[in-house]
């Protein structure tokens, strides 16, 4: 048999194993294997005849993951890296970039240790490299997988072009607290859409194959349920049911195992009193017995030195604990490197578990075939693409489908080019907020504002209008992580100046938001409304009577109320990223039709948090004029905008959904007419709710969506066909479970706003 019918049967066994698998999944459809991750025979033989030659403290080497370069997310940076490379003690590196500065390091490991294991070099390549796209938040609203899945892609060719290999991305933690900063990294608050992006982004990263130098290994994170702390501030405990992470918060990071992703980063917070970098049963029974992940676990920045704090004992004893449960790379902390040998010696069954560690981080080198050739991507051949037109124009598409409409009182958007168009506000000319938190490689400078995009608009004027941020000590400690907040202008001048502009002009265009370091790592809020003065300017400009088009660049959802009564339109605009003017101007314009909607629900106020629309069924459901049943005193139950709320230029009528059950799959067919004169995209969301079952249910869950281009006064048809089985729910012990009963089929624009169809499933 010639190699290639080899491999065209060893592809056949691959898929149909795959086939197999997937139908005996014990679980929903979606969650089913999708890409298996590939351990191939030569790669466990070349591993294990390569650890045969290896001491133990070799092999404890390879599990030290040290910072080198320029950022630093945790209280310490690595120290003498060099020399530990070249002493054969560190696997991999991360915070270097540019093919000169990684093959130094490279070519240290390669020619001066005695096996020449070459590095894992990571980044933390989160929303493009140094192409920037929107943070995770905005992307996600696009509902757009593809488009996400090409965000990854683009990211991947960046960034293996300046000689990566490995990325600590998706975020796919999910969040119902808009008050946690990195709510701006994640993709929102559903599960099911989560997984959908999870996948997405590791397809887009890994492409199928890791041996190809323009793929990165994706690194999904953070391992588990981080984005649920306790009163939404960063790194706090984290108490929840088996029931709850099963359903809501686990499945995004299982899609990513489904999709074969290679590696996998612990949290930082504890669940239920364990904390993630030592917890057997996320590390163990979850991860390697349930999922069948194969690929290697990286902590999170210093987190096994942390457990020091966590208050789980000495750093030697926090090292086992941490080996113990399944961690295996150490990022940063050094503790492995301190202590392994020395626990060793004491036990001799923690070899096993460096051996596991160390057999896992070799085997992920192996399959970024960095045994063959150590220096892909670092020979510059690929640097013309960074920043190239194409990239550029990608980067666009994705901030205008990231932009949310939420109000467009008489259709004030969009704009006619010939009006007066006065520009107002902080974030006009601004650009460092453009792209955002977590835009490691991204520069700034190479972003383009709004003023600059709006160049072509004869007519403009601008005012700074008011101080981005009004509160000092905010400011300074942005400022002491390179925030490039200004200092603070008298605000009655700059009010003073902004109504003489406005009262010029026939429209005002006014900027508004948060300073990127107001969200992401470490950048909880307990408040979530704009500063007062940015409010403050709204207010003085109401009072000229003159429309007002109110763009947010921001992280999070806020608290927007005032913003909304005092403006005619809104438009979302979350950090968008190195095209981010480009993609306001032309969604102002119309060039562009709003088409994204948000992943997160946004609240009333912070009383209502932690707000989502999948929440459980109660016994007293809210009825107006009743007394006893679950409300607030002083507020509506319902968010200022729910899930999936965003709206268009276009106007789409949903026709009546049907539906048919036939062989244990339930058919779905509407239609939905788009009745106005402009094309759009449309997000149709379908979402089932169980009426009757042996625990709680939401009131409603997504379980489907897609997003199509509806041409003007013209309609398209939907067809959704789901399993039955996907009804289920995992139990209070995590098994999957399908009962007969009534069902629900909701259908709409957003998760409030839809129709309903019963039936039952036997
Ligand atoms: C963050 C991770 C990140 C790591 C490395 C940590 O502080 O929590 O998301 O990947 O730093 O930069």
């Amino acid at each position: 048999m010639n190699l290639r019918n080899t491999i065209c049967l060893l592809f056949l066994i691959l898929s149909f194993n795959l086939k197999a698998q997937t139908q005996s999944f014990n679980g929903p459809s979606w969650l089913a294997p999708k890409h298996k991750l590939q351990t191939s025979e030569e790669a466990v033989k070349f591993v294990s005849e390569l650890m045969d030659k290896m001491t133990l403290k070799e092999k404890i080497g390879q599990l030290n993951l040290p910072s080198i370069g320029f950022d630093v997310t945790g209280p310490i940076l690595s120290e003498g890296v060099e020399a530990k490379i070249d002493s054969g003690w560190v696997g991999g590196v991360f915070n270097t970039y540019t093919p000169n500065a990684v093959r130094k390091l490279q070519e240290k490991a390669v020619k001066n240790t005695r096996l020449g294991i070459p590095l894992l070099l990571g980044y933390d390549v989160i929303h493009g490299h140094r192409t920037i796209f929107p943070i995770p938040l905005g992307l996600s609203s696009t509902w757009n997988t593809e488009l996400i899945q090409h965000t990854a892609r683009v990211a991947a060719k960046e960034s293996t072009a300046d000689g990566l290999n490995w990325t600590f991305s998706p975020m796919v933690d999910i969040s119902r607290d808009p008050r946690w900063g990195r709510v701006s990294e994640c993709a929102g608050e559903d599960p099911y859409l989560g997984s959908m992006v999870a996948q997405a982004m590791v397809d887009g990263y890994q492409g199928g194959d890791l041996t190809n130098a323009r793929n990165l290994m994706a690194c999904v994170k953070h391992f588990a349920l981080y984005g649920a702390p306790d009163g939404g501030r960063d790194y706090n405990t984290v108490d929840m049911s088996r029931y709850k992470m099963e359903n809501d918060y686990l499945p995004p990071y299982r899609a990513a195992v489904q999709s074969g992703v290679g590696s996998i980063m612990t949290a930082f917070n504890d669940v239920n009193g364990v904390p993630s970098t030592c917890n057997t049963f996320l590390l163990k029974e979850l991860l390697r017995k349930k999922w069948s992940f194969d690929g290697m676990v990286v902590t999170d920045y210093t987190a096994i030195e942390e457990l020091i704090d966590h208050g789980l004992g000495t750093e030697k004893e926090v090292a086992h604990k941490a080996i113990r449960a399944g961690a295996e790379m150490d990022m940063v902390g050094e503790s492995y490197l301190k202590y392994l040998e020395a626990l060793v010696r004491e036990n001799s069954e923690l070899e096993n578990d460096i051996n596991t560690a160390c057999r896992n981080i070799l085997l992920a080198k192996y399959r970024l075939g960095l045994f063959d050739d150590p220096y892909r991507g670092l020979n510059n051949q690929w640097q013309e693409e960074i920043l190239s037109k194409e990239h550029r124009s990608a980067a666009k598409q994705a901030a205008e489908e990231s932009f949310v409409l939420l109000k467009n009182k008489n259709k004030v958007l969009p704009l006619k080019q010939d009006l007066k168009i006065a520009f107002i506000g902080p974030q006009i000319k601004r650009k460092r907020d453009l792209i955002g938190n977590w835009s490691g490689a991204g520069d700034w400078k190479k972003a383009v504002s709004i003023w600059e995009a709006g160049s072509a608009i004869k007519n403009k004027r601008y005012a700074l209008g008011c101080n981005l941020i009004d509160r000092e000590f905010i400011r300074e400690q942005l400022n002491q992580h390179d925030g490039q907040i200004p200092e603070h202008q008298d605000p009655k001048t700059l009010i003073d100046d902004a109504l003489k502009v406005a009262r010029t002009a026939d429209v005002l265009v006014v900027a508004l938001g948060e300073a990127f370091g107001m969200s992401g790592e470490a950048a909880s809020m307990t408040q979530i409304s704009l500063p007062e003065e940015q409010i403050n300017l709204l207010r003085s400009l109401r009072q000229l009577n003159i429309p007002i088009v109110t763009v947010l660049m921001n992280g999070r959802p806020l608290v927007l109320n005032e913003v909304l009564e005092l403006s005619d339109a809104v438009l979302e605009c979350w950090f968008p990223g190195t095209e981010g003017g480009n993609a306001i101007i032309s969604t102002l314009l119309g060039k562009n039709n709003p088409s994204g909607k948000i992943t997160m629900t946004f609240p009333r106020n912070e009383g209502q948090i932690p707000i989502y629309y999948n929440h459980r069924k109660t016994g007293r459901p809210f009825e107006q004029d009743q007394k006893y049943t679950t409300k607030y005193l002083d507020q509506p139950n319902e968010p200022q905008f729910p899930f999936g709320y965003g709206l268009s230029y276009a106007d789409f009528q949903y026709g009546k959904p049907k539906i048919q059950l036939k062989n244990d799959t339930l058919y779905l067919e509407f239609k939905v007419e788009n009745s106005s004169k402009v094309s759009g995209k449309e997000t149709v969301q379908v979402y089932f709710s169980d009426e009757i079952a042996s625990m709680t249910r939401p009131v409603k869950q997504l379980i489907r969506f897609e997003k199509r281009m509806i041409l003007a006064e013209s309609s398209e048809r939907f067809n959704f066909s789901i399993p039955v089985k996907d009804f289920g729910y995992y139990d209070e012990n995590g098994v999957w479970k399908w009962e007969a009963g009534s069902y629900r089929i909701h259908v709409g624009p957003n998760s409030e706003n839809t129709q309903m169809i019963a039936f039952e499933c036997k």
